[in-house]
């Protein structure tokens, strides 16, 4: 029997869009006569959507969609809760956006509607193993001889739908962050990537910076500035002058696409700075500017693989750094497959990589991005656990460049999903 995935994309990020485009590269390469695929979009305001196609995606069409699929936490059915407004019809538009995941209901022949009693429950119904296993009238303001539930709740007719898979292709905050993985470890559904623990660490830049000291792997020099600090501007002025000098980058510590980051020459441009990053989060990283060439690498395994680094690649940004436009809008940015570095910077680099993906705990994938000054000195800048993986897109171009195929390295990353269940995710997670 064919498995199911579930794919999350968009989410209530400032990189929703990114992950748009992500999820739909990633879409494209999943095995669809392996899989059925249940695509679930999260909207910016945080509704999670059925959404019937790729195309969909790449259109924005999926927003206004009108059926619900969330993400159950009930570890005994692993499964995603598909529903729509209870109403005539109801279960045939249920089978249809099932069937446009190539899922079947076991009740579509039977045409209930929402003006019929809910079924009883089945005895020999296999909830949790079947897909469709089950289709219901849900009225949480119903209780049994209450002829006139509050009309505030609004009854739904939905169907629980097993998932063998996630794919969180989620780009920065609840997403990238630990905060779905936490969803995921409580639901005990295997799901690509990183857990909870390396997610939430390698979101905040602060304390990526904690576990990077540790290791003795250079990084630009930091002044940490709480929101509460930029009540006195004067004085964080003062604390982040007191350490670097101007040029400095001031970035919000959760985030991403070079949201909320900008370069500040003086005082004022600080304050504008500071501030900017402050509606990205409450933790700000002031840094010193390093001067130097931007260099990736990707970063595959963990748990009972080996953890393994691809080759390198160059950033080559058509702006004066690598902010969101350079990144996604600007052709002229360009990306470039080991390059020549001096020295041996490629494979400190991979060393380097490969060590920060161990301390935080990682497991799957993660992209981990340098500096390389003139002088040929790595200095590290930052880890992704849920890369872009756009069109142009660096971790899996990395890949493609070592033989692995976007589709063989996208199976390769629902196996290894897979297998942190196989012998006790605890085990794994912990051991
Ligand atoms: N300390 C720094 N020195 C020089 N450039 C920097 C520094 N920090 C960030 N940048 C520039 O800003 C971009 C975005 O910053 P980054 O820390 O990677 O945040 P994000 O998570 O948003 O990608 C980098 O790709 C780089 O071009
Ligand atoms: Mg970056």
């Amino acid at each position: 029997m064919k498995e199911t995935i579930a794919v999350l994309f968009g989410g209530q990020s400032s990189e929703h869009i990114v992950s748009c485009m992500s999820a739909a590269n990633v879409i494209d390469q999943i095995d669809k006569e392996k899989y059925n695929l249940l695509l679930l979009g999260i909207t910016e305001e945080g509704r999670w959507l059925l959404t019937k196609s790729v195309e969909e995606i790449r259109s924005g069409a999926w927003r206004d969609g009108k059926v619900t699929a969330v993400l159950s936490p009930d570890a005994s059915k692993k499964c995603v809760t598909v529903s729509v407004p209870a109403g005539k019809e109801c279960a045939a538009e249920l089978a249809a956006a099932l069937n446009a995941a190539g899922l079947d209901l076991p009740y579509a022949a039977d045409e209930r509607d929402a003006d019929e009693a809910a079924p009883e429950e089945q005895p020999d119904d296999k909830q949790g193993t079947q897909p469709g296993s089950r289709v219901e009238k849900e009225q949480p303001g119903s209780v049994p001889g209450d002829p006139q539930p509050d009309s505030a709740l609004r009854a739904a007719c939905c169907c629980e739908i097993p998932v063998d898979v996630v794919f969180p292709v989620l780009h920065g905050l609840y997403g990238e962050d630990g905060t779905v993985q936490g969803l995921l470890e409580l639901a005990r559904i295997p799901y690509v990537g990183c857990g909870v623990l390396a997610s939430a660490v390698s979101m905040d830049k602060l304390y990526t910076k904690t576990i990077v000291d540790d290791l003795g792997i250079r990084q630009a020099r930091y002044v940490p500035v709480m929101r509460e600090e930029l009540k006195d501007m004067d004085a964080a002025a003062d604390k982040i002058e007191a350490d670097l000098d101007y040029p400095v980058f001031v970035k919000p510590s959760n985030a991403g696409s070079s949201r909320g980051v900008s370069k500040a020459r003086d005082r004022a441009s600080l304050a504008a700075a500071l501030t900017e990053a402050a509606r990205h989060d409450r933790k700000i990283l002031v840094e010193e500017t390093i001067v130097g060439r931007e260099i990736e690498c990707a970063v595959f395994g963990g748990g009972l693989r080996p953890v393994e680094a691809s080759g390198v690649g160059e950033i080559l940004a058509a702006a004066e750094f690598y902010d969101f436009d350079a990144k996604y809008y600007n052709s002229e940015s360009r990306t470039v497959v080991d390059p020549d570095l001096p020295g041996d910077a490629a494979e400190k680099i991979r060393e380097d990589a490969m060590a920060i993906f161990k301390a935080v705990d990682g497991y799957g994938l993660a992209r981990v991005d340098f500096f390389v000054d003139a002088a040929g000195e790595v200095i590290f800048n930052e880890i992704n656990t849920m890369p872009g993986f756009t069109a142009i897109s660096m971790y899996p171009m990395l890949w493609e460049a070592r033989g692995v195929s976007k589709s063989r390295l996208v199976e390769k990353l629902i196996a290894h999903a897979k297998e942190r269940y196989a012998d006790g995710a605890e085990e794994v997670r912990h051991g």
